[in-house]
């Protein structure tokens, strides 16, 4: 069951801009706090699936989420629907994509659609603060955003403008959103501040305000970080692989044991596998390396970071035919880009399999708990078959391929060959 808790006021009123991921988990995240939330989504399937309260995709405790607050305190608006709730709102939420542009950069070009709307639908006098939680490059806020809101609304200084960059990881959307490590707010007026503040003050989770620019390369920081843990294990498990008669997987996980990692989560991210993949890391890494090329730095050890991730498909793919004939059928296991999310986005299972048909290799079936439907929606162009039931496609196959580290692969009982390309066969988590 869902509780509701009351907010400061349940008077306040908030839009969110995008029901993705992001922004599906922010509103209802702020309706369980009891402030009265509008969601509104331009996809029209999506919207209506969730007016509706389905899913349009998989986030395990959204779904309860969803059907607690809807009509309750939630609403959902198509954009044309929009006005009235943008109108009334003390804050709008932008959790619209920011997907990787030309040259690598962010594409801003949702962005500001999404705050064009919001700014032909406010009327009246009340004070406005635009919160952009999508991932945009420091100095975006200040160098582009700010100026672009001050000429749109003819300098109206009744509209506040935040950065508030989102932390949850895909697979734990709801608990990372409601149970947060810390609140970034990057903010520049006291008004807009004080409402942010007042906004997030039940949340149990240090509040910091820094400057626009600031708040933004905290989220950069944060994921190059990780897509660099990522890389740096690939490329020793590529090491240790051709020096040979190394244990990978054990290795790292007595690597783990070291004080210093403190039994952290961290350790998940530095493990071996098949590259970092997903609707983030490939972009954010991209857009850091853009901008610093645009403000006249070459990133060399991040530049290395994107390499070493776009050669892994490849570098998974020979693995595999070293151990693979031409004729056999090939089971791969797992297509989502991480276990428990049906997100294909950039997904490593994807590239591997269009490495292994580039070679020849045609007998290929794949299987998903959850991420067939949206894998063949994404890449209609492989052609594969698709398995929709484990015990089938591990009886058809002649060899299997882990490429997502989904828990029930660990139960799988075969004697025919296991390639394992995340570790995740060993004892412990793996990834
Ligand atoms: N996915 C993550 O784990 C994650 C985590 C932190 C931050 N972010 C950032 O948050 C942002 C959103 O990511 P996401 O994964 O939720 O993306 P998403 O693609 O799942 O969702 C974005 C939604 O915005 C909608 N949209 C676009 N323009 C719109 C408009 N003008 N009006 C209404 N709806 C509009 C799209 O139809 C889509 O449903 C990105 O900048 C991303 O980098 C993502």
């Amino acid at each position: 069951m869902e509780t509701t808790i009351i907010g400061w006021s349940s008077g306040v009123k908030i839009s969110v801009f995008g029901l993705g991921f992001v922004g599906l988990t922010t509103a209802l995240g702020f309706s369980r706090k009891g402030y009265t939330v509008y969601g509104i989504e331009k996809d029209e399937r999506k919207m209506v699936a969730i007016k509706n309260g389905k899913m349009p995709f998989m986030e395990s405790g959204l779904d309860k989420a969803l059907n607690a607050y809807l009509e309750k305190n939630f609403y959902v608006r198509s954009v044309q629907e929009a006005k009235e709730a943008l109108n009334d709102s003390d804050c709008v939420f932008f959790c619209v994509g920011t997907p990787c542009g030309s040259s690598g950069a962010a594409d801003l070009s949702h962005l500001k659609t999404a705050i064009d709307q919001a700014i032909c639908s406010f009327t009246n006098d009340k004070f406005h603060v635009l919160v952009i939680k999508s991932t945009i490059p420091p100095s975006t806020t200040s160098e582009i955003i700010v100026p672009y809101v001050r000429e749109k609304a003819k300098d109206n200084r009744s509209i506040g403008i935040a950065n508030n960059p989102e932390f949850l990881r895909e697979g734990y959307c709801w608990n990372d959103f409601c149970s947060p490590d810390r609140i970034v707010i990057g903010v520049e007026d006291k008004k807009s501040e004080e409402i942010l503040r007042e906004l997030y003050r039940s949340f149990d989770a240090p509040i910091l305000s820094v400057n626009y620019s600031t708040a933004e390369f905290i989220k950069y920081l944060s994921n190059s970080v990780l897509a660099t843990m990522i890389s740096y294990a690939n490329e020793m498990s590529i090491i240790a692989d051709l020096i040979g008669n190394i244990d990978v997987a054990n290795a790292f996980k007595i690597l783990h044991m070291d004080k210093r990692w403190n039994n952290c989560s961290m350790t998940s991210y530095f493990y071996p596998g098949c590259g970092y993949g997903g609707y983030c890391l490939p972009k954010d890494t991209e857009a850091l390396r853009a901008i610093s090329k645009a403000k006249g730095f070459d990133p060399l050890i991040l530049s290395q970071v994107i390499k070493t991730n776009e050669n892994m498909p490849a570098k998974v793919a020979q693995m595999i035919m070293k151990k693979v004939n031409k004729t056999d059928k090939i089971g791969i296991l797992g297509l989502s880009f991480k276990p428990n999310s049906d997100d294909v986005r950039e997904t490593p299972s994807a590239k591997i399999i269009e490495e292994l048909q580039k070679a020849g290799y045609e007998n290929i079936t794949a299987y998903d708990p959850v991420a067939v439907d949206n894998f063949m929606i994404e890449y209609p162009s492989i052609a594969i078959e698709f398995s929709r039931d484990l015990c089938d496609i591990v009886r058809v196959s002649d060899c299997l391929v882990i490429v997502t580290g989904w828990r029930e692969f660990k139960s799988i009982k075969t004697s025919k060959t296991i390639i394992d390309c995340r570790y995740c066969m060993v004892d412990g988590d793996g990834r």
